[in-house]
């Protein structure tokens, strides 16, 4: 989700609180009750909107069962575009039979910082084996991508050094900027001009400077200009870091990433994010660089040293599923080709799909919340199981639906989707 801004769309969503109080008042201080929170209020003001149109939330559906590509909610099987699952990973035997493998191994958890006591085999080989991947000297695994980007930004900038991102980057960016407490400045979606104008204005007031980008932006599915993002922070002496969360198995011939997408040498990034929740059908993430780098992020990242080991399960599978995207780049290539066919058949049907490039997430822009909310109502109960998006994630007026693609589903069932959606969209 692109979170640049959420804390202040939030704070503008409830308003704010005033502490004055006259002489000689009885105190009673702020906060005292969880529902006196900004976050509460603006949850009880999101659940009024929706009950004043009758529309019910559309968020924490429980998914009962999940098979191939379809998930049963409330009873219902639907056809299922709302998981990041781009290769079709999560519906691999050989993954699930490593998760188990690991299990009979080491059991369920190692319950033990790695530093102390929680390291096995399966990190070195799944660290050895994505840097490998990407074309890099060494690699770290975090118990999520969210804490990957938190705990590294977090860690390695201070207080004397500048953070300038693009808006869209994602919300743990944006919390690993604020715990560095570095000056931060956003510019706007893939602004590279905005960006240069920033580092001539701001680069020497500080000592160290990291650019943040995402590869594949999982909002509007568009990618980033990696070889200007590198021609500036080489000539302004910065650190370039990419979170390539969704650009992993997805952009690329091979799905190496955003670097073989662009044809650039992956050393050139010098910070190398990743998450094994997507396309590596587990759950963990990865910094990936030099071996200066992860060093330093090995002894110092907080939430590395601190927490524990990732699960010997989660470690297994993610090492299969990229076993499997190395031995079968035919994937890959299924995946672009479906994406392609869904922006053509969108295009065919006046579906509005933005600047999406056809690269495994497909956004259809409804407009308002309102729309977008009774969009999502109608193409579920259509069959059709796909993501939700609307503000503060995406601006106001740009709600939209999020078909995430996966190399498994059918032709067929892409022309379903969009039909459904199609349908439901001339009802608005
Ligand atoms: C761009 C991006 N970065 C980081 C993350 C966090 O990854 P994880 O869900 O593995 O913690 C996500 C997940 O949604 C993401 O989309």
């Amino acid at each position: 989700m692109a979170t640049t801004s959420w804390n202040k769309r939030l704070a503008a969503t409830v308003g704010k609180w005033s502490g004055s109080r006259a002489e000689g008042e009885v105190a009673s201080y702020p906060g005292s009750k969880f529902s006196d929170l900004p976050a509460y209020k603006s949850l009880k003001n999101w659940e009024s909107v929706g009950n004043m149109f009758g529309v019910k939330s559309p968020f924490f559906r429980t998914i009962e069962e999940a098979h191939g590509n379809f998930t049963t909610i409330k009873g219902e099987e639907k056809l299922n575009f709302a998981w990041c699952d781009y290769l079709g990973l999560n519906q691999e035997p050989a993954v699930a039979q490593a998760m188990k493998d690991a299990i009979d191994r080491f059991g369920p958890c190692t319950s033990a910082s790695r530093m102390v006591a929680g390291e096995t085999p399966l990190h070195h080989e799944l660290e050895r084996e994505i840097s490998e991947f990407l074309g890099v000297d060494a690699a770290l695994l975090f118990v999520s991508g969210h804490a990957a980007n938190v705990s590294t930004i977090g860690s390695i900038m201070t207080e004397d050094d500048l953070i300038i991102h693009d808006e869209f980057v994602h919300n743990s960016a944006v919390i690993g900027m604020r715990l560095s407490r570095a000056t931060t400045i956003n510019f706007p979606h893939n602004n590279f001009d905005q960006l240069e104008a920033i580092l001539k204005r701001e680069r020497a007031k500080h000592r160290n400077c990291l650019v943040i980008i995402e590869g594949l932006y999982s909002t509007e599915g568009d990618v980033t200009d990696l070889p200007r993002a590198i021609e500036l922070k080489e000539r302004f002496g910065s650190w370039l870091m990419v979170d390539d969360a969704h650009g992993l198995g997805v952009l690329g011939k091979t799905g190496r990433g955003i670097a073989e997408h662009a044809g650039v040498d992956a050393r050139k990034i010098d910070i190398w994010m990743g998450t094994l929740s997507k396309t590596l059908a587990s759950c963990g993430g990865y910094i990936a660089g030099n071996s200066d780098l992860i060093s330093v992020l090995k002894h110092t990242a907080p939430g590395f040293v601190y927490s524990v080991g990732l699960l010997p399960a989660m470690t297994a599978a993610a090492l299969a599923g990229l076993r499997i995207i190395k031995a079968e780049p035919e994937r890959v290539a299924k995946l672009h080709s479906h994406g392609q066919l869904f922006l053509s058949l969108a295009k065919e049907r006046g579906l509005n799909t933005g600047i999406c490039r056809g690269y495994g997430m497909m956004p259809v822009i409804a407009g308002d919340v309102l729309k977008a909310v009774k969009l999502w109502h109608g193409v579920f109960a259509g069959g059709v199981n796909p993501s939700l998006i609307i503000y503060p994630g995406v601006p106001l007026k740009a709600g939209r639906l999020r078909f995430f693609l996966t190399s498994a589903h059918t032709e067929a069932q892409i022309k379903q989707a969009l039909d459904v959606t199609a349908a439901e969209m001339a009802k608005l």
